[in-house]
Parts: structure tokens; C-alpha cells; sequence
């Protein structure tokens, strides 16, 4: 990862967090991204105590303006961003006849809008270069669509579509698409998830961020497509795939 200039998208916490730190240690340049400044301090500091090369700078990726800034002013200070990894989010769980509609859009915003944003804005740059690699962060709960994260899994849906999408467009231009998809994690984004889906949320395991996040730096140096983590997440979705009344069974016992 020597020389990479590696750009991190949700970094200040969770899985964007743990890979930044492990991109830095392996010899990348990380710019660190996210709302909050304080945790990308926090963040930016680890890294150097660490002896690593570590830039912040804060974007809600709702804001065009901000992401546009973001990607400018790192094409300005690096001349070049070799790999984009997108793993902003956030998460808002219900029953559908129960969604709060606002909630429900902030969604969408983030994880979807934001995220096609960041591409749609780093792609010209990607494309002048004829080289680059982007990694995109979806989830288990795009195929599954469990019960209560109905529309949270829409969003993962989509993000899966679209990085599969983009990956038959910018090929031929020497650009690399990693879709990710990993099974439950415990991270802030579903720390809140155990008060309003107490019974089943979790139970059956969680996978380590750490590790989610070494198979993340190996699929990206290997230039993967499409990543699912997590043994339970693998079997559920070849099971959606080629036994879906059975998947359905399943689905539905275990998340009543
Ligand atoms: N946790 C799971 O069980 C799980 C499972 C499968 C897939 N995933 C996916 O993995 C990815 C990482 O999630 P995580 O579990 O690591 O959650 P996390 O710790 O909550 O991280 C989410 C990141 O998104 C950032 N973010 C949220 N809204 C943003 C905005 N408007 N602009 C810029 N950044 C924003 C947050 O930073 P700020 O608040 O500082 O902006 C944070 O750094 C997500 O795409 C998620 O859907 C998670």
C-alpha cells in the first residue's frame, strides 16, 4: 500500500475506522472522512502515534458542496486518490406499517444519494487517470430484507445494483469496483438496534470489525468484485439465491 493515496468515507468509526487504521500501518496515505471532527482527531492521531500518514477532513456527504470539496481539495493536495472506500452510513430500523417517513429518507440521503455522490464526484478524476479502485459497502441485509430492517436493506439493495452496475461501465476504463457485503457487526450503527428489536436482533453472532476489515484491505489489494463476510451470511445468501421458499422459512422463524 506504499504510495497509495487511500480515501475513507465514514471513517470515524466502525468498520471505516478499522480499515483506515490498517491501510495507514500497511504504508498507504489515508484522508480520513466523516461529520464528526472530534472522532477523525481522534483517529488521525492513532494513526501517527503509530507512525503512519494520516489527512482529515469533515464531509457530510449529504451536502454536494462538501463532498465536492472533499474530493478537490485531495486531488489538489495528492494530484490522484487510488482507492475510495465508501462505507458511510446510518440506520433506522422498523416495522413498515410503523416507519417513521423522515427517518426513512435520511436513509436514502446517506447511504444511497451520498454514497452514488461520492462516486459520481471521484469517477472524472478515476477516468483522467485511466486507474482507480472503489469500494462499496453494502450488507447481507440487501438480499435477505429481514423483517423490521425492510427499508435499511432497500438501501443496501440499491447499493449493491448500483456497484455492480457501475463496475460493467468504468471496467474499460481501468477502474476497479469492490462490492462488499458483510453480516452483522457490533458497531454504532446497530448499537440502538437492541432496544427497538430486542428478541432476535444479534442473536445468532456478530463478526469482528477487525476482521471484517482485514478481509476488506485483502479484497481490495486482490481487486475482488463481490464479497459477501460472514459464514451465516454466505449460506443465507446462496439459500436466497437457490432455495428461496426455504430461505423464507428461515427468515421469518428467526426474526419472530
Ligand atoms: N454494523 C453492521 O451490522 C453492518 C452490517 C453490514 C454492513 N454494514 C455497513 O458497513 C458500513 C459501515 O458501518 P459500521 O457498522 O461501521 O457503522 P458505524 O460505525 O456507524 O459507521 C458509519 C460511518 O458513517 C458515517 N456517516 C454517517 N452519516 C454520514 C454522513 N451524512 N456523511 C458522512 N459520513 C456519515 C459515520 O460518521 P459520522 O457520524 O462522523 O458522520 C460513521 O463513520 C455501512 O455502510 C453499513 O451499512 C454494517
Amino acid at each position: 500500500m506504499k504510495g497509495k493515496i487511500v480515501l475513507v468515507v465514514g471513517a470515524s468509526s466502525g468498520v471505516g475506522r478499522a480499515v483506515s487504521l490498517k491501510l495507514a500501518s500497511q504504508g498507504a496515505t489515508v484522508i480520513i472522512s466523516s461529520r464528526d471532527k472530534n472522532a477523525l482527531k481522534t483517529l488521525k492521531n492513532t494513526i501517527e502515534i503509530n507512525g503512519g500518514q494520516c489527512y482529515m477532513h469533515s464531509c457530510d456527504i449529504c451536502s454536494e458542496e462538501a463532498v465536492r470539496g472533499l474530493i478537490d481539495e485531495t486531488i489538489n493536495q495528492f494530484g490522484k486518490i487510488d482507492i475510495a472506500i465508501l462505507s458511510s452510513a446510518v440506520q433506522y430500523v422498523d416495522t413498515v406499517d410503523q416507519l417513521n417517513i423522515d427517518e426513512v429518507n435520511s436513509m436514502f440521503q446517506t447511504n444511497v444519494v451520498g454514497i452514488i455522490r461520492c462516486t459520481r464526484l471521484l469517477l472524472p478524476h478515476m477516468m483522467k487517470k485511466k486507474s482507480g479502485q472503489i469500494a462499496l459497502i453494502s450488507s447481507i441485509m440487501g438480499e435477505a430484507a429481514f423483517p423490521h430492517m425492510v427499508s435499511y436493506g432497500a438501501t443496501k439493495a440499491a447499493i449493491s445494483c448500483f456497484a455492480r452496475g457501475l463496475r460493467r461501465e468504468v471496467t474499460d476504463h481501468g477502474i476497479a469496483v469492490t462490492l462488499f457485503s458483510p453480516g452483522h457487526m457490533n458497531t454504532n450503527l446497530s448499537a440502538h438496534l437492541h432496544d427497538r428489536i430486542p428478541l432476535w436482533y444479534g442473536k445468532s453472532g456478530s463478526l469482528n470489525v477487525e476482521v471484517v476489515a482485514q478481509k476488506l484491505v485483502t479484497s481490495i489489494r486482490r481487486k475482488k468484485a463481490d464479497v459477501v463476510i460472514g459464514r451465516q451470511s454466505i449460506m443465507l445468501g446462496n439459500m436466497i439465491k437457490f432455495l428461496p421458499n426455504i430461505a423464507n422459512n428461515i427468515i421469518r422463524k428467526i426474526t419472530t
